[in-house]
């Protein structure tokens, strides 16, 4: 049976990230292993931080993680983020993963999991640096109209 939690109908944020599960990441029964699902998510989230603070980050924290539905072999992955806070040095985006059965309709998505990952900006020495001002000036729009509300006008402008 399928599990919905929450408001489960369609995914939050937008897409980042979307590949297909491969028979390398299945675990022992067959179906996909919790770990790639997780990496999933982290590279998903680090794609983000990385356009986002115009350079290195590294991860900082990862929320609670719950599986409510299994990912077969074969299944399209989806990776959705937006973000919720920003800070002085970090990022905080919220993941979901929406798994979809190659054969079906490409909204016909089920929510697998999701999670929220906290990135710090990092110099080339490792060490955190402050984010971007315009990233700073801008946070509330930025959390409330998801980051395209800023950025994608300005790279039409570059
Ligand atoms: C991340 C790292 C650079 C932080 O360095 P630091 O000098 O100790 O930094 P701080 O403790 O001041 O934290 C920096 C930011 O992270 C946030 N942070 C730290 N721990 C956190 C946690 N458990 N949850 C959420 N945010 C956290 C702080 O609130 C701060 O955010 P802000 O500047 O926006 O307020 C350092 O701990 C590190 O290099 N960790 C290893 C990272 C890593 O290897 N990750 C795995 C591979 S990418």
């Amino acid at each position: 049976m399928e599990i919905c939690n929450e408001k489960n109908d369609k995914p939050e944020g937008m897409l980042i990230l979307r590949t297909m599960s491969m028979p390398a990441n299945a675990n022992p029964n067959g179906d996909v292993f919790g770990g790639w699902l997780m990496s999933q998510l982290d590279a998903g989230g680090a794609m983000m931080a990385y356009e986002l603070t115009r350079g290195k980050v590294v991860t900082v924290a990862v929320d609670e993680i719950v599986f409510r539905n299994p990912v077969h072999v074969g299944d399209v992955v989806c990776v959705y983020g937006r973000v919720v806070h920003i800070g002085t040095t970090s990022i905080k985006i919220q993941l979901e993963l929406w798994r979809k059965r190659n054969t079906e309709s490409r909204t016909r998505r089920v929510k697998v999991t999701g999670c929220g990952i906290t990135y710090v900006a990092v110099d080339d020495n490792g060490v955190k640096r402050t984010l971007p001002h315009d990233l700073r000036e801008n946070r509330e729009q930025i959390i409330l109209n998801g980051y395209d509300s800023i950025y994608a006008e300005k790279e039409k402008d570059d």
